[in-house]
């Protein structure tokens, strides 16, 4: 089986004790994927230099996975990693184009970055070896590769949505992007809504030839597959965390600090992707409506802050405290919180633990490419008397956990009417139609796992299965 060479902006270092230096969905796919595989891991390291010196540092994990990192200079990650990485594709591609900043400079440090990583993962790569880049961070690796000589075969996985045609062209040099990413052999998306615009758009501005069967799109001679891959969690790992003292621990203190309550729990990083404010808002309205829940239902929200060096982050995070203060100011009493707000991290096996303690999960994002928390809130649950999902149809994870509405409960995440009457829906939900919607949600995601979708672009990137 061939060696995998994985390339994303952050990287899952290993620790003497667990890893460090990332947050998100994708750092534990990924180190699933290489688990699995074996290789090599090439990244940012998350540390800031004066200067970029290149020099790379190699770590081994007790599990095979190596990683090798680079420091970025500060101009560097002003630019590429809070600019164009952060202010100017994230937005945009959440459709968030009022929050969307088209600096020139932002544009040269993402070229810059790019250039200097594809020259440090350059001598990492030998004959033979599979090359796979990720996300809107690396968007021209593949072209600067190729442009190195590198004939190995290439794919790029895109983590978030792609947006619509007419919003995506407002990015200047749009075209340049998209001709760049035609240099991998395979392009992967999280599901059929972000690959249809992806290729209405090469079919439309770029006018290349696209195959909707295949996923073919040829363009100047060349030809790429682009398919839809949704994500998984490490189905088999996360549930052993329950197995673990952490795990348990977790939710006896959840549920001792919770007694007689209902908890519900949202986890999310600190992003205005995430629909915050707007669930804020939600639970108020369900709190006026249904005043007699306020003894009897607490919201738990775990937000690790996220790219605090961004205005609109710093902002959104003003707006949430605030509302937060205002529900929990004019309904608190002295024993009783209606809203936990928790600003930190936690470990997988704590998560397990909450998610488990929690009889329903808020996960209503504006939009988002897939969004792994509504999975791990499924696989954490007792299948004797599961929990409900609430879920945002604009999740791509919404895809797969309707189950042809007997899953999760779809909501508009800009509705506090929505979200307040699906509140009260789950709380009144019956014992029995709360396993059928687990059972259906669960087949998914024990199945759909991370090893599956490793596998699946894998073999379409030419190499054999896990
Ligand atoms: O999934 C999207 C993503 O941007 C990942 O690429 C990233 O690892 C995660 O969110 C967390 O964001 P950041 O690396 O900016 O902290």
């Amino acid at each position: 089986m061939p060696r995998l060479v994985v390339i994303s902006n952050r990287v899952a270092v290993p620790k003497a004790r667990g890893v460090a230096g990332a947050q998100g969905g994708l750092a534990g796919a990924l180190n699933s994927a290489l688990k699995a595989n074996g290789g090599i891991w090439f990244g940012w390291s998350g540390q800031e230099t004066a200067e970029f010196t290149g020099s790379i540092n190699y770590v081994r994990s007790a599990e095979g996975v190596t990683t090798a990192t680079i420091d970025l200079e500060t101009q560097d990650v002003d630019e590429y990693y809070n600019g164009y990485a952060n202010s100017t594709l994230w937005p945009l591609f959440h459709y968030r184009i009022d929050l969307t900043q088209y600096e020139r400079e932002f544009g040269k440090g993402y070229e810059r970055v790019n250039q200097r990583f594809a020259e440090s993962a350059l001598p990492l790569i030998d004959d033979g070896d599979l090359v796979w880049v990720h996300d809107y961070h690396l968007m021209p690796m593949g072209e600067r590769l190729r442009s190195m000589g590198v004939k190995n075969r290439m794919g790029f996985f895109l983590h978030t949505p792609w947006p619509p045609t007419n919003l995506f062209v407002s990015l200047p040099y749009h075209e340049r992007l998209v001709q760049a990413l035609l240099h991998y052999d395979v392009l992967g998306f999280q599901n059929d809504t972000w690959l249809e615009s992806f290729l209405h758009y090469c079919e439309k501005e770029l006018k290349a030839d696209v195959n909707r069967d295949t996923g073919e799109i040829t363009l100047d001679g060349r030809s790429t597959i682009a398919r839809a891959y949704p994500i998984g969690i490490d189905y088999d790992f996360f549930t052993a965390k329950g197995e673990e003292g952490e795990a348990r621990q977790a939710q006896q203190r959840l549920m001792s600090s919770t007694r007689h309550r209902i908890a519900a729990i949202g986890v999310d990083r600190l992003d205005y992707s995430k629909g915050l404010p707007e669930r804020i808002d939600g639970i108020g309205r369900f709190f006026d409506r249904h005043p007699e829940h306020v003894r009897d239902f607490v919201y738990i929200q775990i937000a690790p802050p996220s790219r605090e060096d961004i205005g609109s982050y710093q902002k959104i995070r003003a707006i949430l405290e605030q509302k937060t203060g205002q529900i929990n100011g004019a309904r608190s009493e002295v024993d009783l919180v209606p809203i936990r707000y928790v600003n930190k991290g936690h470990s997988q096996a704590e998560l397990y633990g909450y998610y488990r303690a929690a009889k329903i999960a808020l996960v209503t994002p504006l939009r988002d490419g897939m969004n792994l928390v509504a999975k791990e809130y499924v696989a954490a649950q007792d299948p004797e008397d599961p929990g409900v999902l609430i879920l945002s149809r604009f999740a791509g994870a919404a895809q797969q956990l309707d189950c042809g509405g007997k899953g999760a409960l779809l909501i508009n995440p800009h509705s506090p009417d929505d979200i307040s009457h699906h509140i009260k829906l789950a709380l009144d939900m019956q014992l029995d139609e709360r396993k059928e919607r687990y059972t259906n949600m669960i087949a998914t995601v024990r199945d759909d796992n991370v090893q599956r979708w490793t596998e699946n672009f894998i073999a379409d990137l030419g190499g054999e299965a896990a």
